[in-house]
């Protein structure tokens, strides 16, 4: 069974608890950084509460993923979250901290304040810890059917050919890792995630609307053409502050509607 991350949850401090690894020493406590972590184990039977860890920064990367593997290693085996590249490139790394979506491992320890909030991606059930259940997500990513669609035969087995100027058209869009921070920062989606696709599905899917050697751009726009699926997004553009990568999934959108009204 999953935990479904509200704001009230990921505030909660009921049962909150101090993991004390080791004594400090007065020189290392100058360095020293809590991180208050939500914790949530469906096998334990209890409420999520935080746990704070102190980590000593002159022993730590820079960043946040740092200090969570560090935590792991060191103080508290049972910690779990997701990561693997710790370059910026898998995306298993999204989660929330200090209020913002983004990837722990790109993500520098602010070193001016007492301590750090490390959450799951918001409004998202929750597997364990800080691991979002992301099944719906890669679901929705499944039904735009990410990958090129033809219809004239081809009468070679060479690859498919793009002028640079179409090629230019999906750059802001190619790069993608599908963290889900966009998603995930998306009040629509908050309340409608089951039918609004969300920013980071959408920016895929116009991907491949604005690839010139896609041939099924009209069927790609129709699936669309859904009062739920694209027109939840109201511009709020909370997707393209949170994004990682400096994309811009709010742009993508208004593309999309903007194509929509011409084939209407
Ligand atoms: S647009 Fe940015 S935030 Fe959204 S999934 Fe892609 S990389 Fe992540
Ligand atoms: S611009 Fe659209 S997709 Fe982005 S946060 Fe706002 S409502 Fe969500
Ligand atoms: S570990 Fe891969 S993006 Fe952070």
């Amino acid at each position: 069974m999953a935990h479904l991350v509200s704001k009230a949850a990921s505030l909660a401090p009921a049962g909150a608890k101090l993991a004390m690894g080791r004594t400090l020493s007065t020189k290392a406590a100058d360095n020293i950084k809590y991180f208050k972590v939500y914790r949530w184990d469906p096998e334990q039977k209890q409420k999520p509460y935080v746990s704070t860890y102190p980590v000593d920064l002159s022993e730590c990367g820079p960043m946040v993923l740092d200090a969570l593997l560090k935590i792991k290693n060191e103080q508290d085996p049972t910690l779990t979250f997701r990561r693997s590249c710790r370059e910026g490139i898998c995306g298993s790394c999204a989660m929330n901290i200090d209020g913002r979506n983004t990837l722990a491992c790109l993500c520098y320890i602010d070193r001016n304040s007492s301590s750090i909030k490390v959450n799951p991606l918001p409004h998202m059930y929750v597997v364990k810890d800080l691991v979002p259940d992301m099944t719906n997500f890669y679901d929705q990513y499944k039904s735009i059917e990410p990958w090129l669609k033809t219809k004239t035969p081809k009468k070679d087995d060479k690859e498919h050919l793009q002028s640079v100027e179409d090629r230019k058209k999906l750059d802001g869009m190619y790069e993608c890792i599908m963290c889900a921070c966009c998603s995930t920062a998306c009040p629509s989606y908050w309340w409608n995630g089951d039918k609004y696709l969300g920013p980071a599905v959408l920016m895929q899917a116009y991907r491949w609307i604005e690839d010139s050697r896609d041939e099924y751009t009209r069927e790609r726009l129709e699936q669309l053409d859904d009062a739920f699926k694209l027109y939840r997004c109201h511009t709020i553009m909370n997707c393209s502050q949170t994004c990682p990568k400096h994309l811009n999934p709010g742009k993508a959108i208004a593309h999309i509607k903007k194509r929509m009204m011409a084939l209407h």
